[in-house]
């Protein structure tokens, strides 16, 4: 690591003194550097995405993404000022920006493999997501703003659905029609990366993060993305409350559509959460924790059977068999 450069960039924006605090990593994902900083002002967290993911196939994205993230975060507390940390400075020399650390604010994969399941959090979840939806639906600003689906074609599509429909011939037309549906909606914002990881319990709700596949394009993939980790976590759990929290979500989401019949948008969701549970044991970036070739057989059976039964998601969800 050489934090030289961030070093100066906090000093610049006057969050550092003479003196540097420790970087300490946080434990994240496989895209960035993330460090917490306890400085005099408060701690803070600096994030600096990687050129190279750290994954085992080999996966490059351009470390501009920054800057996706970045306009996410703004433009989600615009909304509602507590679904997403303040940020407090980019160091654009660095690709590098710094965000507010939450304090008292678990992450809530880690509360639901403790066995904390509350439904009541799960439906604020979908809350949350369908009002930053609702707020950018039909924007011309924020479609300007959040044009590029380049990052979203490279992170989300293509190593999820496309990489499976190239090694699956007899299901590769289902997904490759998902893929092209899904770049060709521009709707809404979407966050692109909505899993449990990625949300912390605050205590005035929940707080997104780890916003670098923004677009503006369809929020059904959104809902589908998060409804698809909750299904995956009834298999590896063993917790039938997991599939609670998946209708919770489900039904909080629906209930909040505003800019379209949310029918349409259940009927788009179904088909990419099958996708996308395919995409999590096939695909170029398996979820880490289904270990057991057994358990990944369970959800690509399932998964499979979904993606020829094209239902819309409250009944996926609703069918979805709340354990192996
Ligand atoms: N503002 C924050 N407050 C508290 N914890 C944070 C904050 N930002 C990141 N974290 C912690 O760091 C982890 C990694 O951050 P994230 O933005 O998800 O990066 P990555 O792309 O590496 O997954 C999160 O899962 C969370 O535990
Ligand atoms: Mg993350």
């Amino acid at each position: 690591m050489d934090p030289d450069g961030i070093v100066a960039g906090l000093r610049q924006a006057g969050l550092i003194d003479d003196v540097c605090p420790p970087f300490e990593p946080l434990a994240g994902g496989v895209s960035c550097d993330v460090w917490k900083l306890d400085t005099a002002r408060g701690p803070i967290v600096v994030k600096r995405p990687l050129g190279k993911l750290r994954v085992a196939a080999d996966w490059e994205a351009p470390v501009e993404r920054y800057r996706s993230e970045v306009n996410w975060l703004r433009r989600a507390r615009s909304v509602d000022p507590v679904i997403a940390p303040e940020v407090l400075a980019e160091i654009p020399a660095e690709h590098a920006f710094v965000v507010r650390y939450l304090e008292d604010s678990p992450v809530w994969k880690e509360e639901l493999v403790a066995g904390r399941v509350d439904p009541d959090f799960a439906a604020a979840v979908g809350r949350s997501l369908a009002d930053v939806h609702a707020a950018t639906a039909g924007s011309a600003s924020d479609r300007a703003d959040f044009q590029d689906s380049s990052m979203f074609h490279a992170l989300r599509v293509d190593p999820f659905i496309l990489h499976v429909a190239r090694s699956r011939p007899d299901i590769a037309p289902a997904l490759e029609a998902i893929a092209e549906d899904l770049l060709s909606r521009r709707v809404a914002l979407v966050h692109g990366d909505v899993s449990p990881k990625n949300i912390l319990v605050g205590p005035d709700g929940p707080v997104f993060l780890d916003a670098e596949c923004a677009v503006y394009g369809d929020p059904a993939f959104d809902l589908a993305f998060c409804s698809t980790h909750l299904l995956l976590k009834t298999v590896w759990l063993r917790d039938a409350r997991m599939k609670e929290a998946a209708w919770a979500l489900m039904e909080a989401y629906r209930d909040t559509v505003t800019w379209e019949d949310p029918a349409g948008l259940l009927q788009r969701a179904g088909p990419l959460t099958a996708a996308l549970l395919l995409a999590r044991v096939d695909g170029k970036s398996p979820v880490p924790y289904l270990a057991e070739p057994a358990d990944r057989a369970i959800i690509r059976d399932r998964a499979i059977k979904l993606l020829r039964a094209a239902d819309p998601i409250d009944r996926l969800v609703g069918c979805w068999e709340p354990g192996p």
